[in-house]
């Protein structure tokens, strides 16, 4: 019983480690990569035409990056709205495996028109290392009519299959470079604007 209980403390003490030697990783490599944007210019070279943001986000960090890229820009945005609230709290979790299982994913209250647009920007938050369920159904539904898409995802560290999952579902555009922001504080404010502004230039 007492061994039990010092295999059972080690364990706890072993995954602890691991999970904080994660975080201190991500962190620095976060670091790392905001100090290449540190006092960079935000300014917008590009001519984009006329441009629109569609992205879904459940807890505001996509928002963010989609209203930066929106101010920057001076483009549209549509925020994608599920026809009914997802679950919260672990049913949440259980609800997306499920959906990414099946390939159920949930309807939307409204899709946005695309007529008149040059680029449509795509966001969403990484969900079990894909995007999130209702940007996949949202792909699923749309053709983009020739039109230019770029995408961008909002993660703690990990996106895994984002990219080759969203571009696979994708119908009639032509992808340009992606970008890929993972979830910070909010001393990098600045970097991570000057970061969207070095990628949107590079388009
Ligand atoms: C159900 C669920 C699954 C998630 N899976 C991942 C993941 O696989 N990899 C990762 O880095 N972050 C993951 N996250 C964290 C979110 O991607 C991250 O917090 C994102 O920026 C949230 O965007 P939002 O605030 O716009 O909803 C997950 C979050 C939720 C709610």
């Amino acid at each position: 019983m007492k061994y039990a209980l010092y295999v059972l403390i080690a364990a706890v003490v072993v995954a602890a480690a691991a999970g904080l030697r994660h975080l201190y990783r991500v962190s620095s490599a976060n670091k790392r990569e905001m100090a290449q944007y540190a006092g960079k210019s935000a300014e917008i070279k590009k001519d984009l035409g006329k441009a629109l943001v569609v992205y879904y986000s459940l807890t505001g960090r996509t928002k963010e990056i989609a209203d930066k890229i929106q101010t920057l820009t001076g483009a549209d945005a549509f925020r994608l709205e599920t026809a009914e609230p997802l679950p919260t709290g672990a049913k949440l979790h259980l609800a997306i495996k499920d959906q990414l299982k099946t390939k159920k994913y949930p309807a939307l209250k409204q899709l946005p028109a695309l007529t008149g647009y040059d680029i449509v920007f795509v966001g969403a938050p990484v969900w079990w290392y894909t995007a999130a369920t209702p940007a996949l159904s949202y792909l699923e539904q749309t053709d983009f009519q020739g039109k230019k898409v770029a995408f961008f995802s909002t993660q703690g560290s990990n996106r895994g299959t984002f990219l080759p999952d969203v571009t696979a579902l994708t119908k009639n555009a032509q992808i340009l470079p992606d970008a890929s922001f993972n979830n910070m504080g909010k001393e990098y404010d600045d970097a991570v604007t000057a970061k969207i502004a070095a990628w949107i230039n590079g388009l």
